[in-house]
């Protein structure tokens, strides 16, 4: 079904209103327009005033203020409280910071965030590091389960109770009428109970589908462990979740973003190998344009779709510019290249060490890849790739020069999502090549215990998390969180880029890797920003610029270099407060 026939008709004006004001004619390789919204007629007097503080605005040409002025939801006016006072008027509201310091409006450069508001809704298992706890989470599911309904949730990871995989035997005698499947945090591998894999027809003869595993006992029946493109099998028989829960979960992942100063997200979708490349689609037309329609987003979004589905995207783009207003941005296509490091699935020059004959796995044909990155990108789409590996990493690098070299030099801002572990000299090619690494520093967090057993300890020391390495080589690092891989949460993704030490570490893990502060909450403002085409509007406290900025618990900038430790006291959107 083409989407415009599944429009309600205000939203079908509202791209009308958008198409009629756009103009732009091009021949052979299409740009898609930037439109931008930046509203050039600020009224001369604030809306709010916030003054005394210490703040940080990610602008290379200020990068400290005391006070700011913001009107009409933008930046009016910041600087010294002399010049900002200059637009105050009787309607102005003014906020005494007391010295406490604010940064821009965090911009999360990872997240799935509809299923990470599903998630919430759910059986959440994210950091349960007892495997009694989690059999406990799943039988309280399950007393409050209708007798058929399905237990769906997931966040678990088995490295952090000591390894064991879980198995549908942990599960079944309290779950005997009702089917379980919990995701592992990587998204990478699906727990089933019994009456799962009944349903799903996963027998002891059923075969491991291409680019997937069914686990299985010595003795060859299934465990109830499905690995990527297996999952499929259980997946494709979730019933469809309700508008309204996907709208429900739109609302939570928004409230739980905003408490932690995120004001931006970069929505990859719930997208997974395996998955349909048409549930993000309806995502956006059920939840995202719908919700904005209804003018209740709370948090704004960046939308990147499966690769596969490019015509789509860039018909939409073309339709309405490369935002639908100042909540719902247009990002690009998303691909896979390598699983993940936790499920040994992630592309290495060399086998893993607990797996000698295992290099990981290649998701997607490099040709077939490379043809759809070409058409998607002479479209002006945006592309961003999954790679996590080392040589996945190198190959995605190949492809993008390939692209570069085909399709012509331009700021097309190819991404890489994770680049994880990178050989020698692949930083610097991050950096040369203009390649974007859009980075998670809470995922150190996990591999910090076990990337050395996974990787020998030498290889893991030289590749993991080479954020200062990037920065050095001149590369835009972008920081997220991959939620609900990991917490959403960027003030402990900066101390962890910063510092580089989990709770339970005496050092760091690779000191030379940790970076400064402020490289750090730039990789969460006007980097990100970059990384997804809005900077035009977003990523920094700069004259025109949105006003979306978090007050922070701190009132030095110097503890808050040092210990790179701070809390949220409040989150503005548009110079709204938001939170609490
Ligand atoms: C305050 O800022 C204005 C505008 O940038 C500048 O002209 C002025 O000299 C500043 N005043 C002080 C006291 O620094
Ligand atoms: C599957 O294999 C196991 C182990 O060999 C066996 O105990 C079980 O009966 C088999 N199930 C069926 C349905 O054949
Ligand atoms: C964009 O829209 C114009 C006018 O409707 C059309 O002529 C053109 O072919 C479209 N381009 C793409 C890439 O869809
Ligand atoms: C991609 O593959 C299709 C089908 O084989 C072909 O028609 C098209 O020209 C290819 N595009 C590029 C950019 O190579």
């Amino acid at each position: 079904m083409n989407f415009l026939t599944v429009l309600s008709a205000p939203v079908c004006i509202l791209l009308a209103i958008l198409t009629a004001s756009l103009h732009f004619h091009h021949p052979a390789i299409y740009f898609l327009p930037w439109k931008n919204l930046q509203d050039t007629s600020l009224p001369l007097e604030a809306d709010l005033i916030i003054r005394n503080g210490v703040i940080f605005t990610s602008d290379e040409s200020l990068p400290f203020a005391d006070s700011m002025a913001v009107a009409n939801g933008r930046v009016l006016r910041i600087g010294n409280n002399s010049f900002v006072q200059e637009v105050a008027g009787h309607g102005t509201q003014v906020l005494d910071l007391e010295g406490k310091v604010v940064v821009p409006g965090f911009i999360d450069s990872h997240v799935h965030f509809i299923s990470g508001g599903l998630q919430v809704m759910q059986v959440g298992l994210r950091g349960v590091n007892k495997k009694e706890e989690v059999i406990r989470r799943i039988k309280e599911a399950a007393e409050s389960a209708k007798p058929g309904s399905w237990i769906l949730g997931g966040g678990w990871n088995n490295d952090q109770w000591g390894g064991d995989l879980p198995a549908a035997y942990w599960i079944d005698d309290f779950t005997p009428n009702n089917p379980v499947w919990l995701s592992r945090m990587d998204g990478h591998m699906g727990w089933a109970n019994s009456a799962t894999l009944r349903l799903a027809g996963i027998t002891n003869s059923t075969e491991s589908p291409r680019g997937g595993t069914i686990v299985r006992s010595a003795d060859g029946e299934p465990t109830g462990l499905l690995v990527d493109s297996a999952m499929t099998l259980v997946v494709s028989r979730i019933p469809e979740l309700s508008i309204d829960d996907r709208r429900e979960a739109l609302q939570k992942a928004s409230d739980l973003a905003l408490t932690k100063g995120v004001t931006t997200v970069v929505d990859v979708g719930r997208y997974f190998p395996g998955v349909s490349a048409d549930l993000p689609w309806e995502d956006f037309t059920d939840v995202y344009q719908w919700t904005n329609a209804m003018s209740k987003m709370k948090v704004r979004v960046c939308l990147f779709f499966p690769m596969e589905t490019w015509p789509r995207l860039a018909d939409l783009v073309n339709k309405t510019g490369r935002a639908l207003s100042q909540w719902v941005y247009f990002g690009g296509v998303k691909a896979f290249f390598d699983g993940s490091l936790g499920s040994n699935s992630a592309l290495f020059y060399q086998p893993y060490q607990d797996e000698p004959d295992n290099y990981g796995l290649q998701l997607t044909e490099l040709d077939a890849l490379l043809n759809m990155t070409l058409e998607s990108d002479l479209y002006g789409l945006q592309i961003a790739i999954h790679a996590i590996g080392d040589k996945a990493n190198d190959l995605i690098l190949d492809l993008h020069s390939a692209v570069a070299s085909t399709n012509g030099f331009r700021d097309r801002r190819f991404r890489i999502e994770h680049a994880q572990h990178l050989a020698p000299g692949t930083p610097q090619r991050f950096g040369k090549e203009g390649v974007i690494a859009s980075v998670q520093p809470d995922h150190l967090l996990a591999d910090a215990d076990f990337a050395a057993k996974k990787l020998g300890n030498d290889r893991a020391e030289r590749e993991s998390y080479l954020f200062k390495s990037l920065l050095d080589s001149n590369a835009l690092v972008a920081f997220g969180s991959d939620w609900p891989v990991t917490d959403m949460n960027p003030l402990s993704g900066i101390n962890l880029a910063v510092k580089r030490k989990p709770p339970n570490w005496k050092d760091a893990w690779i000191p030379s890797e940790c970076i400064s502060l402020e490289a750090a909450i730039k990789g969460y403002t006007i980097s990100a920003a970059r990384a997804s085409f809005i900077d035009n509007d977003l990523g920094s406290l700069s004259f025109g610029k949105l006003a979306d900025f978090v007050i922070l618990s701190t009132d030095s900038w110097k503890d808050f270099a040092e210990t790179a430790s701070a809390s949220v006291e409040a989150t503005y959107v548009s110079g709204v407060r938001a939170y609490p």
